[in-house]
């Protein structure tokens, strides 16, 4: 299975993608299978060219390995950082660009939210959890929010407190366990 973490913003030295590169590591351990692909998918790196208009209606070739890595993928999480109440503007723009209908399209879900403030970024989180609803993603119920997370997680995206991190654990059980209910090959 194809296993994608979306790394939801493209500012430069973001905890988001500290806490992305740390929860594949987790999701890596407990799959134990040789055969799991974990891929972050780090929207920094989109290029230039898919923020010019003319993207709507045809997009450039540069932009074939973000829609592929989210096509081909069994299971979805996406880690949203708070900006002004909300996840970030290129994480919804991300979306409108990829193809329509199919995707995310039954595809298992999950969520983590991280913000400066106290929080967590539960708000961007339940926001875009609507907006997946709209796409027919199949929305794992357990969520982690990290407040303060400049002083809550290492250099490496790890949470200081072990609690987070036992959640971060539970969680990656549980949502591979939901995966592979859901992705049984017919
Ligand atoms: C444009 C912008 C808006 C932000 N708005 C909020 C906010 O509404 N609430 C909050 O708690 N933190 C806010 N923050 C702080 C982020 O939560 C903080 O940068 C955190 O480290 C997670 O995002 P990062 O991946 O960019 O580091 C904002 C940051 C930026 C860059």
């Amino acid at each position: 299975m194809n296993w994608l973490i979306i790394s939801g913003t493209n500012r430069p030295q973001s905890n988001t993608l500290k806490v992305s590169n740390h929860l594949a590591g987790l999701l890596k351990t407990n799959l134990r299978d040789q055969n799991e692909n974990v891929a972050v998918l780090d929207l920094q790196n989109l290029p230039l060219e898919i923020f010019a208009p003319s993207a709507y209606a045809s997009k450039p070739s540069s932009f074939d390995s973000f829609r592929e890595a989210v096509l081909k993928a069994d299971a979805v999480i996406s880690v949203l950082p708070e900006y002004n109440g909300s996840a970030p503007g290129v994480f919804k723009y991300f979306l409108d660009m990829l193809p329509f209908p199919q995707s995310l399209q039954k595809i298992p879900c999950a969520f983590v939210g991280l913000s400066s403030g106290r929080f967590g970024s539960l708000r961007s989180v339940e926001h875009m959890q609507q907006i997946f609803g709209y796409r027919n993603a199949f929305i794992f119920p357990e969520r982690i929010f990290i407040p303060a997370v400049d002083k809550s997680i290492d250099e490496n995206g790890k949470p200081k407190e072990d609690f987070i991190q036992q959640l971060m654990e539970q969680m990656m059980i549980g949502f591979i366990l939901f995966t592979r209910s859901l992705r049984k090959p017919s």
